[in-house]
């Protein structure tokens, strides 16, 4: 059994649960899921989807971590060594090819929303220091950023150039560095927003519309769009997760720590929610009008009514960007740490190609917002058809492969000695059946139900 990793190891358990954390916590909590909620009608859709963090992301959180920490590689030559042990076949090595290419799709327009963050943030920073227009008309505002290729490809690229220069150097020095530092003060800006929420007027009606479940709103493709927001806030389904299992020491508890990680993101999703909907509809928006730009029309109302809005609004999408960072950072690793594996390129040389090359694929979400407006993929903008193939179809397969090599491939002596050796009897088996059965079966069932078949 390898107690190490080439690629370093974080340093303690703290750090894996920043770094993890970082990796959950992004925009998929406070861009993501407010806007998605509010398209599929509120408390129905959260419900199920909290339903999904517990019945499939927690089982597979706590595989990815086993799959990761047993095998100390990237996920591909991971999922190779493995396989080779339990003498399985080596096409299981397909689930780290897919979980690289889910990763790819998933930074390349996540990049271009973080650059939106990080515009709004530096134009709040112009703003206050006297340099710049106040935002008047947000909605007008965010029509006029999208329209522009040239500020949406300059922003995409600071961004990527950012994520880049923390994967360049490395485990320790770099990913471990930035998020010890950021991750605390991001819970801390988010709970002074909820504060802020919380006495605009609109609270009660704000967490009816989260947690009062109309059950009409229900249909397949809702619950596909709540499965495909379970993986992709969790960071599950593509390895990410599992190379920073692979970095974690040997005597660390997964099950405590896959269990943190998960609490901790829904938490920060749900209290996105309850500041972000107050805000929506104390301002008289349609809570359910939705929106990829749900977060960036509606918030910049309440900065220019609050005392001291735009230090504020500054520090808000400032927050966000740095959300938006330490996820993209784990977007970038696995690829990157297959490349330093499989190639003659140092670190610094691997990330820069995947860089460059999300980065390109990035250019067709910009793209899709003004040049390629007119360009639809089955009814949908190029961005939204790139977020749904990667997150609503591929995390999930990922995940389901996921499950099933770590229940049936690796042995009930290896999964049981990584999650937790003096782990009760029952609750070893709980994971295990969960796993190995009733998992791998809900994603079927939803995925089933994408094509049509139920
Ligand atoms: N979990 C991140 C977020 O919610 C996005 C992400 C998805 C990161 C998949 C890594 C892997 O913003």
């Amino acid at each position: 059994m390898q107690t190490s990793s080439i690629h370093g190891m974080w340093s303690s358990r703290l750090a894996f649960i920043l770094a993890a954390t970082g990796s959950a916590v992004g925009l998929g909590n406070i861009w993501r899921f407010p806007y998605i909620t509010s398209e599929n009608g509120g408390g129905a859709f959260v419900l199920i989807y909290l339903l999904c963090i517990l019945a499939v992301g927690l089982p597979i959180m706590f595989s990815e971590i086993v799959i990761g920490r047993r095998g100390r590689m990237s996920p591909i030559n991971s999922i190779r060594e493995l396989s080779d042990d339990a003498k399985a076949t080596r096409a299981w090595m397909g689930l780290g090819f897919l979980g690289v290419i889910a990763g790819f799709i998933i930074l390349s327009f996540y990049s271009v929303v973080a650059g939106w963050t990080l515009h709004y943030g530096f134009a709040y920073l112009k703003e206050l220091v006297g340099m710049g227009a106040p935002i008047t008309d947000p909605g007008e505002t965010f029509e006029n950023l999208l329209a522009s290729a040239g500020e949406l490809t300059f922003w995409h690229g600071l961004f990527m150039l950012m994520t880049v220069g923390v994967v360049a150097f490395g485990v320790e020095k770099g990913l471990e560095r930035a998020v010890t530092i950021l991750m605390p003060l991001l819970f801390v800006l988010l709970l002074i927003l909820l504060g802020y929420g919380m006495n605009t007027g609109s609270f009660q009606e704000a967490v009816g519309f989260l947690f009062r479940p109309d059950w009409s709103q229900v249909s397949g493709p809702m619950i596909v769009t709540a499965m495909g927001q379970a993986f992709f806030t969790l960071s599950l389904g593509m390895c990410a997760i599992m190379t920073y299992g692979a970095y974690l020491p040997s005597d660390v508890n997964i099950p405590k720590v896959g269990t943190t990680v998960a609490i901790s993101d829904t938490v920060v999703a749900l209290i996105a929610g309850l500041a972000i909907f107050p805000i929506v509809i104390s301002f008289g928006i349609d809570p359910g009008s939705g929106g990829a730009g749900l977060i960036f029309t509606s918030l910049p109302l309440a900065f220019s009514e609050m005392p001291f809005g735009i230090a504020y609004g500054m520090a808000f999408f400032l927050l966000l960007s740095v959300a938006a960072w330490t996820s993209a950072i784990s977007l970038m690793e696995p690829a990157t740490a297959y490349l330093v594996e499989a190639t003659d390129l140092s670190r610094k040389a691997a990330a820069l190609c995947v860089a460059a090359f999300a980065w390109m694929l990035g250019l067709a979400t910009v793209f899709s917002f003004n040049i390629w407006s007119e360009v639809s993929i089955g009814g949908k903008s190029i961005m939204d058809a790139l977020d749904y193939v990667a997150a609503d179809v591929m995390l999930p397969i990922g995940g389901l492969l996921t499950a099933l090599f770590a229940g049936w491939v690796l042995s009930k002596k290896i999964t049981r000695e990584e999650l937790d050796e003096k782990m009760p009897d029952w609750a070893f088996n709980a994971w295990l059946w969960l796993t190995r059965i009733v998992t791998p079966a809900l994603i079927l069932v939803v995925l089933a139900s994408l094509l049509g078949i139920l």
